[in-house]
């Protein structure tokens, strides 16, 4: 049986993935996971066995350790040799990357120069890469041949390791890059979602409000030109999004069992854009959210949603759940860990 490394897996999008993907293929792949806990937590893999009825192995590992990383290499390469990596470990608050561009480039671009290193020792050849919308300009319905225009650090490393991804592509092997937009929501039994130690995001930050933890969303900026002048982004829904991460697996999959080469890159959203009011006034209907509106922060840009028509024609992925979701998702899992 081959593995697939997970790096990452105990975060936000990387644990709701793996359970998706054990339900489609679990039966026939090792799933491997590994993270250093830089900002997940041990009790998520107790989470993902309730889940799924099997402990997987996981590596506290850094992937900043080339040693360590090796190390994991080695151990599956006769039994269960990793043969596609997916690969999500990734450090992603916008605002610290601005204020410490050294620790974001340190982490995401050595980081994954360094499991690219060990791909390559050990002949794996089948990458999946979280990237990011932020590596966009802003704008409406963009498409993936819009140029690269980060506006933070943060960005700056997606765009790198996509340029390295691309190189190596070059080369041979199967690489996928997956730009996704704006994940939120939960699972439906409440039991994987979001839990920053500090909210920045806006569900994370209503979740609090929603539970009585914070007295109000503060609203950055109201004279965007845009229908009701706050920001609009394309919100998907974290199934959709762990389910695009399926399909685009198998995608590798069916091209390395023909060893055909092959990279590409597709936005990851749902093509609908909902400013910070319309996602307050649709929370409202299940718990009221108090808000302020208040200046913009810095960095933000009034709109940016996805053009998801290539991601649909050659993967055959649409997202297929809608806001009222999102928000039902979001407040059951904030009450279930009340
Ligand atoms: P997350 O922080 O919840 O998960 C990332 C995981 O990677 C964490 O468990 C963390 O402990 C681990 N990690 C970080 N650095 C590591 C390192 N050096 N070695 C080993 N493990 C490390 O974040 P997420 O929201 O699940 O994001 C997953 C990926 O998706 C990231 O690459 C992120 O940049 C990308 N992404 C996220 C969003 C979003 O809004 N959540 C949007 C676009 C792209
Ligand atoms: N917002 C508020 N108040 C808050 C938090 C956010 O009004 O307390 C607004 C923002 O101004 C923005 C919208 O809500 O208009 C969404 O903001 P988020 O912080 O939730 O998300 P961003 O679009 O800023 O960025 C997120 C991730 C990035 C990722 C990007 C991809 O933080 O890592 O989506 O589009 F790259």
């Amino acid at each position: 049986m081959q593995s697939i490394l997970v790096t990452g897996g105990l975060g936000y999008i990387g644990s709701i993935t793996i359970t998706e993907l054990y339900k489609a293929i679990g039966k026939y792949y090792k799933i491997i996971i590994l993270d250093n806990l830089s900002n997940s937590n041990i009790q998520v893999l107790d989470t993902i066995t309730s889940i799924i009825g099997e402990k997987l192995d996981l590596y506290i590992v850094d992937i900043q350790n080339q040693t360590e990383l090796k190390e994991v290499f080695k151990k599956y390469k006769e039994t269960n040799p990793i043969n596609y990596i997916i690969h999500f470990a990734a450090l992603k608050a916008v605002g610290e990357s601005v204020e410490n561009p050294i620790k974001y480039y340190q982490n995401n671009v050595v980081g994954t120069l360094n499991l690219l290193n060990c791909a390559e020792e050990y002949k794996c050849q089948n990458f999946l890469f979280s990237s990011s919308a932020t590596v966009y300009a802003p704008g409406e319905f963009v498409d993936e041949e819009a140029p690269f225009k980060p506006s933070n650090p943060y960005g700056e490393t997606k765009v790198v390791i996509e340029y390295l991804i691309r190189s190596l592509s070059k080369k041979g092997g199967r690489y996928l890059c997956l730009r996704y937009f704006n994940p939120v929501g939960a699972t439906k039994d409440g039991k994987l979602g979001e839990m920053p130690n500090k909210p920045n995001n806006l569900f994370p930050y209503i979740e609090q409000v929603a539970i009585g933890n914070l007295q109000q969303l503060y609203v950055f900026g109201n004279d965007y030109n845009t229908h009701d002048g706050t920001g609009i982004r394309d919100y998907i829904h974290i199934l959709d999004l762990a389910e695009a991460h399926v399909v685009a697996l198998q995608e590798l999959i069916k091209r390395d069992e023909k060893k055909e080469n092959y990279y590409d890159y597709f936005n990851i959203g749902t093509g609908k854009g909902f400013s910070v009011l319309d996602i307050v006034n649709e929370y409202s209907k299940l718990v009221p959210i108090k808000y302020q509106i208040t200046d913009k922060r810095a960095g933000d840009v009034a709109i940016l949603v996805a053009n998801p028509n290539k991601t649909k024609e050659k993967l055959g992925w649409v997202a297929k759940r809608g806001l009222t979701e999102m928000c039902q998702d979001s407040y059951n899992f904030i009450k279930s860990k009340q």
